[in-house]
């Protein structure tokens, strides 16, 4: 059981086991379970968390996958991927800005042998030379991140695969309203022949943010 759920002074609290136990990646708390150590998974600070909460199912990150996560940034949420996953698992974390990816090279893969970088930019797939993954997780906040998300899916994407796709609106257009924009997303999605399985809007957490999940 990689993730657990409970309810703290009256909030819904998630955790994920952690993978590099004693380290900490941002200023999540250790806890110790059964003898066993997790991390607390702040929804404010990541939208995979907020998702979850939201409904989205657990099982969808599941022990073993292998995950290509493009827009890692310093980890946050990678971090928690690689939690998820566990040693059987992979991710794969694609990050363009080098500031930002040093960070998650010396902060989290360095600490995690399912980890493993790139610095590279995610509208070029053939730069990851890497076989095809169980999911896609898209959050790079670009406003032609869907098509960036299905050059990925199309090229490294397995046959019934996932693709979480992350969708700012702000980024997208910052004069459409959110549902239109999170709408004219999903259809781009439908047209390329993914399912739509659900669209989950993020607020509390995220304001005007939305995850798309597809499965191939
Ligand atoms: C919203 S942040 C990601 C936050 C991260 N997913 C988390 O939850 O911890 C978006 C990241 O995508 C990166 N990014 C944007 N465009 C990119 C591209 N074309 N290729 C790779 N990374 C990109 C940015 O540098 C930034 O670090």
């Amino acid at each position: 059981m990689n993730l657990l759920r409970e309810e703290r002074k009256g909030r819904r609290v998630l955790l994920t086991r952690n993978l590099a136990p004693g380290k900490r990646v941002y200023n999540e708390e250790l806890v110790l379970k059964d003898g066993v150590e997790f991390r607390t998974w702040d929804p404010f600070r990541s939208k995979l968390a907020a998702a979850i909460l939201k409904g989205l199912p657990e099982d969808v990150v599941r022990e073993g996958a292998k995950v290509l996560y493009l827009g890692a940034s310093t980890g946050t949420t990678a971090s928690h991927v690689s939690d998820l996953v566990g040693p059987p698992g992979l991710v794969i974390g694609v990050e363009f800005a080098p500031r930002v990816a040093r960070e998650f090279v010396e902060h989290v893969a360095r600490e995690r042998a399912n980890v493993v970088p790139f610095v590279s930019d995610a509208r070029d797939p053939s730069k990851y030379s890497i076989a095809q993954v169980d999911v896609v997780y898209c959050d790079i906040a670009q406003p032609d991140q869907t098509d960036i998300a299905l050059a990925n899916c199309a090229r490294l994407l397995k046959k019934e695969g996932t693709l979480l796709l992350i969708v700012k609106a702000r980024s997208i257009d910052v004069l459409k309203e959110p549902e239109r924009v999170f709408s004219e997303e999903r259809s781009k999605l439908e047209k390329a022949g993914l399912k739509i399985r659900s669209v989950i809007e993020l607020s509390p957490f995220e304001k005007d943010h939305a995850l798309i999940y597809a499965t191939a």
